[in-house]
């Protein structure tokens, strides 16, 4: 398909949507058509991959662009039927520049089993993201599915939806896809650790607070959802 050409900053995000989606499909965090990766060009304008296909199999000229209304920008492929969780992303948070949406099995195996991965256990966890909330059931595709996270993100770079996937928000797409690496690899350890037990148990809050307090000499100053309760 022809297209206007690309300035070098759309290249290289056009580029890394493709990388990204690979890998995911690759690490099996999404699997035949699911998920939806975008980032922000310094315009305001969202790249973003296109509706119904498989994301791991992309090339640069299948993205779609929209505004920050979700309206087309130009006559490429149709946007994600998900563009609403994005649009949301980006609307609260003016300083994330990438999300990607997958459906990372153990993550999400945990929501189904009402497993909360906001309790504070693995350490690394801990001193970065801080523990992983869970947005409440929203219709997939629908206005619905965005407002169950809009409140979430604006303290989390992490949040599950539950019964479905996760949402991930970066300053890049690499930022965004680390975090779900992350996610998916707590939930992993998790649900060994509950199948093996029966149960989980919080790190002591002393331990907590101590990890906490390591955040400040290690220069990490990401949102972190146990300083920022923000509700939950
Ligand atoms: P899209 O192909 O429309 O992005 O939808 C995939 C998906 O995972 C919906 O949750």
């Amino acid at each position: 398909m022809p297209h206007a050409p690309w300035t070098e900053e759309e290249t290289r995000i056009r580029q890394a949507l493709c990388r990204i989606g690979a890998l995911c499909y690759q690490r099996g965090t999404i699997v035949g058509a699911d998920g939806n990766l975008s980032a922000k060009l310094s315009d305001g304008t969202i790249v973003i991959t296109p509706t119904g296909a498989m994301k791991g199999f992309l090339e640069p000229e299948h993205m779609a662009k929209v505004d920050m209304q979700g309206r087309p920008i130009d006559q490429g492929p149709r946007a994600s039927s998900e563009v609403g969780i994005h649009l949301v992303c980006y609307q609260e948070r003016p300083d994330v520049q990438a999300i990607v949406h997958a459906h990372p099995p153990h993550a999400v195996a945990l929501t189904i089993a009402e497993i909360d991965m906001q309790m504070p256990i693995i350490p690394e966890i801990i001193v970065t993201i801080g523990g992983i909330p869970t947005a409440p059931f929203g219709t997939p595709g629908t206005p619905e599915l965005p407002e169950t996270i809009r409140a979430i993100v604006r303290c989390s770079d992490t949040v599950i939806m539950k019964n479905h996937g996760s949402v991930t928000l970066g300053t890049n797409l690499m930022d965004a896809y680390k975090k779900l690496d992350m996610l998916e690899h707590t939930a992993r350890i998790l649900w060994l650790a509950h199948t093996a037990r029966g149960g989980l148990s919080p790190l002591p809050e002393a331990a907590v607070q101590k990890l906490l307090a390591t955040r400040a000499q290690l220069g990490i100053t990401t949102r972190n959802t146990l300083e920022n309760q923000c509700g939950m």
